[in-house]
């Protein structure tokens, strides 16, 4: 008869859960706390091509998010034995409803109803999107079963990695560009969240695709399919950046920036970059580093956004000027 066991968090179970845990709780926010209304000026002053651009560009990042916290992350978790890392995965679940929702907060405030209607029947019809949802959910569906291969479990891990690490970017491209000149400003301060939020899940996940690595029977010829969904990923995220960012004439700098990020992924993975990158657009790049973010995710959370975590209350003591401090 099968034992159920409860997660003891006072026991260790391996050298991150509680790390990754911490950093997940210091990261939380929610969509409504944020006010996009205040970039309604600025988006009116945007081109009707980078209007669009940007639409498309967050509808692609709602499609990602939904199959990430529908699909990816509940089938994961069914096969990771660890139940401190299946709990951190539970909220990476959680966080990914919140990003979904929240590109549907920005549209709100910018977006006519029939715009957000075309927007998503757009996601629905695109084949570019259609495509990197289908091929990543195909990886999903192998884990529906509970009898699966240690090669089906990695590149399971290995296709969540990728939507996490590399998919994303080609859709964050244009908020983090725009905002680098002041414009979208209070709309990207959302996107940076889920960006820090993305960061820290493509690590976790990465960690986890490289405990099972080390146990597969041939790993070398899981690493070849691995590199192989990666260039068949790769080949259809330069035709959505040619499709969405043409009329902006960003395709050039966006390809650059998917490379970037497909090196990123490969190294969450635990395996060298591949891909030749000359020069991201600083602005972007920037974007990601601006004095109100933090990107890397061993940092504090977004400076402009302060959740109390650690709560020391005030004592009378605390009311009383120190008048030995110069001033
Ligand atoms: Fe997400
Ligand atoms: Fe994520």
């Amino acid at each position: 008869m099968k034992q159920y066991k409860a997660v003891n968090w006072n026991e260790p179970e391996n050298d991150y859960a509680l790390m990754f845990w911490e950093q997940n709780i210091k990261q939380f926010w929610i969509d409504t706390e944020y006010i996009p209304s205040k970039d309604i000026d600025s988006w009116k002053s945007l081109s009707p091509e980078m209007r669009e651009c940007y639409k498309k560009a967050l509808g692609g990042l709602t499609l990602l998010d939904t199959l990430q916290s529908n699909t990816g992350m509940p089938k994961i978790m069914d096969h990771i034995d660890s139940l401190q890392n299946k709990s951190v995965l539970a909220y990476m679940c959680m966080m990914e409803a919140i990003h979904a929702k929240s590109y549907s907060t920005i549209f709100t405030t910018v977006a006519t109803s029939r715009d957000i209607e075309d927007i998503f029947n757009w996601v629905q019809q695109n084949k570019y999107l259609q495509f990197k949802a289908s091929t990543i959910d195909k990886y999903y569906r192998r884990l529906a079963d509970t009898d699966i291969s240690k090669e089906d479990l990695f590149m399971g891990l290995c296709a969540s990695v990728l939507l996490e690490s590399f998919l994303f970017y080609s859709g964050f491209f244009i908020p983090l560009w725009l905002c680098g000149q002041g414009h979208m400003v209070a709309s990207a301060d959302i996107i940076k969240k889920i960006i820090a939020d993305e960061s820290i899940h493509g690590v976790f996940v990465g960690l986890l695709a490289q405990d099972v690595y080390k146990k597969l029977p041939n790993p070398e010829a899981s690493k070849e399919k691995l590199v192989n969904l990666m260039n068949e990923l790769y080949e259809n995220e330069l035709k959505y950046t040619e499709e969405i960012y043409t009329d902006v004439g960003l395709t050039a700098e966006v390809k650059e920036y998917v490379r970037y990020n497909a090196n990123k992924a490969l190294m969450n993975m635990g395996f060298e970059p591949i891909f030749k990158v000359k020069r991201v657009n600083p602005i972007v790049l920037n974007g990601l580093n601006v004095e109100t973010t933090q990107h890397d995710f061993f940092s504090k959370k977004s400076t402009n956004y302060e959740k109390a975590t650690e709560i020391v209350h005030l004592r009378d003591e605390d009311f009383v000027m120190d008048t030995s401090i110069a001033v």
